[in-house]
């Protein structure tokens, strides 16, 4: 089978082909249907995560994937051959950038009924991580207010849409294209980050997204209300800063588990929301699509299709 590795950090992953895996008591072959790309793999193969995610090499990239299964191992009740699944892997064993993979069994969830499997394939970091930010740690309410940081990102995109479903009050940033995707998406008022400085336009938010970092960071505790609370993905919070704004402020480390992303599923089928599809690339093509995945200016996901 084909699968997308790298030799050690920072190696150019390539496509090679290898054996096929055998399948643990506890764990399924899943035929990969896509698989997509987040900046999670890029990190991954830099040796970012090192501390988080030790790995063994060769290392087959990915951690998000949708297909059919194949074989079940000996132990695994309630799944079957030919079902079709979604996976979040670990990445500490990756493997979802491959024409099979093997996926613990408490990781599968069935595919959601409104989606292919193509589109099915770009849900669960993204989205995984926009629920489990807003709705496990901010317990964030109908009627709240939310400031999503790059709106028309992976997660920003997944997180404008679960926010305008509970009928919340959605603000993004975003930037060219990107500005008209976070409208269409749900967003009620979208700020030009390159052209506006969003920390001039609003106040009394109750909760942000902040996917950047940074200056973008530090201006988001401006515009939150006292009590509010900011939710990072990409460098931890500030803590002083939260202190002194009289916020709440987490930093956002998502995790695989089949439960959350079974909820997730559930979600977006029953709201019919969609996945931000920034192109679809076959395995052949990973290597432009890994280097578009890394200039952070994708505009939602990037699947890679097996066929
Ligand atoms: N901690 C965790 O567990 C966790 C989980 C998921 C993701 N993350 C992290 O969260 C971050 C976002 O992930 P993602 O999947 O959403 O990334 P992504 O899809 O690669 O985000 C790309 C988007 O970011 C926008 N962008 C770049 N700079 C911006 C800025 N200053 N202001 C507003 N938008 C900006 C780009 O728009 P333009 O082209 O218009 O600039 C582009 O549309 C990454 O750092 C990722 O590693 C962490």
């Amino acid at each position: 089978m084909k699968a997308f590795r790298i030799a050690h950090y920072d190696a150019a992953p390539v496509v090679d082909d290898i054996q096929m895996p055998d399948v643990g008591p506890d764990e399924v072959l899943v035929r990969v249907r896509a698989a997509s790309l987040n900046p999670l793999d890029v990190k991954m193969q830099r040796g970012f995560m090192h501390a988080y995610f030790p790995v063994n090499f060769p290392y087959t990239l990915g951690t998000d994937l949708a297909g059919t299964i194949e074989r079940t191992g000996s132990d695994v009740t309630g799944w079957h051959k030919g079902d079709p699944v979604v996976a979040r892997l670990d990445p500490t064993s990756g493997g979802a950038l491959a024409e099979f993979a093997v996926v613990k069994a408490g990781y599968l969830v069935s595919a959601p009924t409104s989606l292919s499997l193509e589109d099915a394939a770009g849900i669960p970091t993204a989205a995984g991580t926009a629920w489990q930010a807003l709705f496990e740690i901010a317990d964030f309410k109908r009627g709240q207010s939310v400031l999503v940081h790059a709106g028309a990102g992976g997660v920003g995109s997944f997180a404008i849409q679960f926010a305008r479903a509970i009928g919340a009050r959605v603000i993004a940033t975003a930037s060219g294209t990107g500005i008209d995707i976070a409208r269409r998406l749900g967003a009620d008022q979208v700020i030009d980050y390159r052209s506006e400085n969003f920390a001039d336009k609003l106040s009394d938010i109750d909760v942000v997204l902040d996917t950047i970092g940074g200056e973008t960071q530090q201006h988001s505790f401006n515009v939150l209300r006292s009590g509010g609370y900011l939710l990072a993905t990409s460098s931890p919070p500030d803590e002083a800063l939260a202190k002194a704004h009289n916020v709440a402020a987490t930093f956002v480390f998502h995790m695989s588990d089949g439960s959350r992303l079974g909820k997730v599923i559930d979600a977006i089928d029953a709201d019919s929301l969609k996945v931000l599809i920034d192109r679809k690339v076959p395995l052949s093509g990973l290597s432009g699509a890994f280097e578009h995945q890394a200039s952070g200016r994708a505009r939602g996901k990037i699947i890679i299709t097996t066929d």
